[in-house]
């Protein structure tokens, strides 16, 4: 590590290099701000295929590209960020933690409790330190509910939920196409309950909790395209939906869902938290309403100010209830969005310029 006169904290001036582990769709834009960051002093980067990690450094000015993951290992990089596929991590982890490096990886951590136990095997025998990047922590849904928690706002909270709903039409197949090659299919059925960290870590990043027991359905696929299909699935998985209901150990209930098939503006919201408490709850309310296989495909959801599609007679957050006056919901009229008996004070305005295009969130106290 070298010095620098960039302070990160207060009478720390300390910076460090790392180097990135596929520079793929996600690693690249990670090698671009890690760069970008006064803390970092030097960003390498490694790809199986070279040509990706070459793109990087010319196209971002980074330091350099090495061989291969050996090589960086046996560099003097202080630190790994690991953005390979979503199923290697676990190996990847533990084989950088053994060479001497501090390890972030992508999520998820591994696919198997025995890799996240020799993960952690080798976080206590080495001393270095492991972060998964799980991105929902800083949703700010959950940054909120995280505050509120932590001044006491909810009381207990004793149930709460987290979805990740992403239809694969919605980019996922280009995504797997990017790496998966002519192969793509084996990889893109890999089961969504490998991967519930954007649902579930926008809840236990608010609550500090954890579970305990889980039971999940898992639902079959249908679309008989050689995505979710057994025979062709390198992970024999054919569910793309699932729902899982765990306890925590606080007593409370977390309930989750992975969607993989679902007419849902996934694009606009794709992660959804909802709180209750004893003394308040908390949940996202969608700027506009739009039926089921209405709302899949970019565009289709309308300029800003454009009145909601809704079902008639069907309540949903931000209207009145049928026999009242439907009042269009509009981001210009945070009034018109609150759900009857909800007191105004009890709104918040939206925190960032992406939540203020989306959603408005809201903290309603108990009538
Ligand atoms: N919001 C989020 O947190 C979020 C969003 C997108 C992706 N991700 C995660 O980021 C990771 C990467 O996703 P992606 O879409 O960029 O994948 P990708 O397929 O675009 O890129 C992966 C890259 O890793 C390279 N690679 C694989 N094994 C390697 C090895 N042993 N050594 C060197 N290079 C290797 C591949 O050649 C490829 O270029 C995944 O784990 C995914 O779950 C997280």
């Amino acid at each position: 590590m070298q010095d620098s006169d960039i302070p990160l904290t207060e009478g720390m001036t300390m910076t460090f290099s790392i180097g990135i582990v596929g520079a793929g769709q996600f690693g690249s834009q990670f090698a671009h701000l890690f760069n970008l960051h006064p803390g970092v002093d030097a960003v390498y980067v490694v790809d199986e295929r070279p040509e990706r990690a070459a793109d990087a450094v010319a196209r971002y000015n980074l330091a350099g590209q090495e061989a291969d993951f050996d090589a960086l290992l046996a560099s003097d990089v202080d630190a790994v960020a690991i953005f390979t596929q979503r199923w290697t991590h676990g190996p990847l982890v533990e084989q950088a933690l053994r060479a001497g490096k501090h390890v972030y990886s992508a999520v998820p951590m591994a696919v198997s409790e025995d890799e996240i136990a020799r993960i952690i095997d080798a976080v206590r025998d080495t001393g270095n330190v492991y972060m998964m990047g799980e991105t929902s922590y800083y949703n700010p849904a959950t940054v909120y509910a995280r505050e509120q928690h932590a001044a006491g706002k909810f009381g207990r909270i004793f149930y709460s939920e987290g979805d990740y709903v992403h239809d694969m039409d919605l980019g996922f197949y280009d995504a797997y196409q990017y790496s998966g090659g002519e192969r793509w299919k084996e990889t893109a059925s890999y089961p969504p309950m490998l991967y519930p960290t954007h649902a579930i870590g926008g809840v236990l990043g608010a609550i500090p909790s954890h579970a305990v027991s889980v039971s999940c359905i898992g639902v079959r696929d249908q679309r008989n395209d050689g995505v979710f299909d057994k025979d062709i699935s390198m992970f024999s998985n054919d569910f793309s939906n699932a729902t899982a209901l765990f306890e925590l150990n606080d007593g409370g209930a977390m309930r989750t869902n992975e969607m993989r098939r679902v007419g849902y503006p996934s694009h606009i919201r794709e992660s959804r938290f909802r709180f209750f408490g004893t003394e308040a709850s908390f949940e996202q309310a969608r700027q506009g309403y739009r039926l089921a296989g209405q709302a899949k495909r970019p565009g289709h959801l309308g300029a800003d100010g454009d009145p909601p599609q809704h079902s008639p007679g069907r309540p949903v957050a931000g209207q009145r209830r049928p026999g009242g006056s439907a009042t269009p919901l509009s981001r210009a009229s945070p009034l018109s969005m609150m759900p009857n008996g909800c007191p105004r004070s009890s709104w918040v305005p939206p925190m960032d310029t992406k939540a203020a295009t989306t959603s408005w969130w809201t903290i309603s106290l108990q009538p």
